[in-house]
């Protein structure tokens, strides 16, 4: 029978492999943790001291979110007379290097941010130019990882690629001074098409403008990560933004669905709240192991792709109704991870043919997992149904095939 989803699935193993910038870092997504969308610039090095023990405290830390990310406002305006940047005195009093000691001696990686352009988005100095200087300090201040944003860099002559190509070679050049590589999260919002070019430069790439805790700002970027996700595989990956799980506006379900989604597109996952004022059921969302060991899978490195859109017909763009069901081969190809989200106003229950998903024999039978319920509900063959799934939750699967 024909299929899109078949068919996209046969042409992609064909064209769509990617050729990765394997610096050695993260053959899964980071995991992590970022100031931006919680804190902006109300950023301190005591906000991030307690983020870190906290983190450690609830259980982030083994459950893999490795990194403590400082975004914009850490610095300020001027460089100094020897053209450093120079760290804000009244936001981090005892220095940098000091607070990436503490977070090694906790057991995270550091993460800094810089911008391509003479200034960074909240207007202090920027690296345009000053991109090894850059990097050098960056190693010499105890960083593991390197956010480098876009802002105000529309005077450097030369197109995505070349402009962000900066940062690649002098990381590669500081690499080779002190035998320290940083993690490159590379963030381009003019054109985008990182998704086409990232893969050569850095680890991971955004794909969409920044990220809101809104429900339609979320299903907007899954709309676009859907057709894009064979861009990512092991060693570099589709960043999809930063985690809004804890900040207000979503409610469970639509927290539920927002981490499985991202964490089954193989997305970066950064904690992008105040985790001292998180809710036991927002954490319990971002710690479920079941969805993380997907995100973290080190047998298979592509992401989730949709096979059948539902309500839409299949490969319609609709920012606010993607595709609804979704798959990907776990850990081997007798395993299987299945993604449902009912983008509807109302409950509905599920059910699709084996048929439909190029990850799914339809002559087999399969042991079936629900990574929410942490139960195993029953082998299936042909089809599959689950009833009452409400509105904008979600339901993932694994499909263990029976011999
Ligand atoms: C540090 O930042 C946090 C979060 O914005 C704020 O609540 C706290 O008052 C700040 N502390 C200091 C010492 O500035
Ligand atoms: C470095 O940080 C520690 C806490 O981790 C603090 O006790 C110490 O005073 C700091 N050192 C300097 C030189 O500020
Ligand atoms: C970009 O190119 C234009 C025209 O060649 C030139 O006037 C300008 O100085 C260049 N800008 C930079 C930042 O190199
Ligand atoms: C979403 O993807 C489409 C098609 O690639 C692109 O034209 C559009 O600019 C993207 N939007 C964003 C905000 O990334
Ligand atoms: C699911 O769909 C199949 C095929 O259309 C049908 O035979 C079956 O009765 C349905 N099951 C449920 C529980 O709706």
């Amino acid at each position: 029978m024909y299929h899109p989803g078949k068919l996209f699935f046969a042409l992609c193993g064909l064209l769509c492999s990617t050729n990765a910038w394997n610096n050695g870092l993260q053959k899964t997504p980071a995991m992590g943790f970022n100031t931006w969308n919680r804190f902006h610039c109300d950023i301190n090095e005591t906000l991030i001291r307690e983020t870190a023990l906290q983190m450690k405290e609830l259980g982030f830390l083994d459950a893999g979110y490795t990194f403590i990310n400082i975004d914009d406002c850490w610095l300020t305006k001027t460089r100094d007379a020897n053209g450093l940047l120079v760290t804000d005195p009244v936001k981090f009093p005892t220095g940098l290097k000091n607070l990436t000691d503490f977070l090694h001696g906790l057991g995270f990686q550091a993460g800094i941010y810089e911008d391509l352009g003479s200034e960074t988005c909240a207007g202090f100095a920027g690296s345009l130019n000053h991109e090894l200087t850059d990097a050098r300090l960056f190693v010499d201040l105890g960083f593991d990882y390197a956010k480098i944003d876009n802002c105000n860099s529309a005077g450097f002559n030369g197109t995505n690629p070349e402009r962000f190509q900066r940062w690649t070679d002098a990381l590669t050049q500081v690499q080779q001074e002190t035998g320290k590589m940083l993690f490159y999260s590379l963030v381009e919002w003019q054109s985008f098409d990182a998704w086409t070019w990232g893969p050569a430069l850095a680890n991971s790439w955004r794909i969409y403008d920044d990220i809101q805790s809104d429900w339609g700002r979320i299903t907007a970027i899954l709309n676009n990560a859907s057709f894009i996700g064979s861009f990512s595989s092991f060693w570099g990956h589709n960043d999809l933004d930063m985690l809004e799980n804890g900040n207000g506006a979503l409610t469970l379900a639509e927290q539920r669905s927002h981490f499985t989604a991202w964490a089954l597109a193989k997305s970066p996952l950064l904690v992008g709240t105040d985790v001292s004022q998180l809710s036991q059921d927002s954490l319990d969302i971002m710690l479920n192991p079941e969805i993380i060991a997907i995100n973290q899978d080190v047998g298979i490195g592509e992401p989730l792709t949709p096979f059948f859109w539902g309500k839409n017909p299949d490969g319609t763009w609709d920012p606010t109704f993607p595709a609804q069901y979704w798959s990907g081969f776990f850990e081997d190809q007798q395993h299987t991870a299945i993604m449902y989200i009912n983008f509807n106003d109302q409950t509905v229950d599920l059910n699709f043919s084996f048929s439909h998903s190029p990850h799914l024999q339809a002559s087999k039978s399969y042991a079936v997992r629900d990574l929410w319920k942490h139960e195993d509900i029953g082998a299936f063959s042909d089809f599959f149904f689950d009833a009452s799934i409400p509105t904008h939750d979600v339901r993932a699967y694994i499909f263990t095939e029976q011999v």
